[in-house]
């Protein structure tokens, strides 16, 4: 069901506003293979089938907010993974604008947020590849912050938060204005990224990143490794130090920061 506009996003965002859909990541990819334009944005107010990063669901109540973002740009497909931090950048500057004065708001690698070391937001990027050009033909950003309430997580390793539970309330809970600001900060970022490259984008994330040059642990699909976070490559890679043994460049996994680690 369509909902009437609540929102005027700037261009060259088209916003498609839905009260609830199975995955805004899903809708937008269906959109862009009916031809769907550039900075297409979907917000659902509610998914059934919300997906996470590697495979885990995304609780998807009402309260929170749920936007994919559609790009068609012909870049090559290793410089896309860049474009996760320019997101990761507005996700973490909008919840700052939202949050109560004097919180601290952390990114994680790759691109989580997090308020007190707990996730408030994640970001699944998904694009379909053109083998051909060895570009992408669109790539989909997928955006989920925690506003009026977060997942009971068992598992202590992936401690969750939402504005509401940092004491935000009433207007301050609406999501409009965070999705606007974010919105607007994205494409902020995403002019300084085409314009200059992954440079500044890569310091300004670096500025709010929890773990850098601590230790942390990755845990990989076949594999978890503990180490050093010894830095971000130039394409976002975390280049992670081992005892005795030669660097390793990881470019997907999850990584967690020991309790008590130095921030950055
Ligand atoms: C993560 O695991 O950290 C990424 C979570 C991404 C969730 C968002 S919610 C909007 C969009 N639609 C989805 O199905 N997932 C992303």
């Amino acid at each position: 069901m369509t909902a009437a506009p609540s929102l005027q996003l700037p261009s060259p965002y088209t916003l498609v506003e839905l009260e609830c859909v199975d995955s805004t990541n899903a809708e937008a990819r269906r959109l862009a293979e009916q031809g769907a334009t550039d900075c297409t944005v979907v917000w659902a107010k509610s998914q059934t089938a919300g997906r996470g990063r590697r495979g885990r669901a995304w609780v998807s109540a009402p309260g929170n907010l749920y936007f994919s973002i559609l790009l068609r740009m012909p870049y090559p497909m290793d410089v896309m993974t860049q474009l996760g931090f320019v997101a990761a950048n507005a996700v973490a500057d909008a919840v700052q604008v939202a949050a109560p004065r004097g919180t601290f708001v952390n990114v994680k690698w790759p691109n989580d947020v997090l308020v007190e070391g707990k996730k408030i937001a994640g970001i699944l990027m998904e694009g379909e590849p053109d083998p051909e050009s060895g570009r992408f033909k669109w790539l989909v950003l997928g955006i989920g912050v925690n506003v009026a309430s977060h997942p009971v997580v068992e598992d202590e390793a992936y401690p969750a938060t939402s504005l509401a539970a940092q004491g935000v309330s009433g207007e301050g809970l609406a999501l409009a204005p965070l999705l606007d600001t974010l919105a607007k900060r994205f494409l902020a970022g995403l002019a300084t990224w085409r314009n200059l490259g992954f440079g500044p984008i890569r310091r300004h994330w670096l500025a709010r990143a929890k773990g850098v040059g601590g230790p942390v642990t990755v845990r990989l699909p076949n594999e978890t490794l503990q180490g050093v976070f010894g830095a971000l490559d130039e394409n976002g890679a975390l280049v992670l130090h081992l005892d005795g043994q030669p660097n390793r460049v990881i470019t997907a996994g999850d990584v967690f920061i020991p309790t008590g680690a130095q921030s950055n």
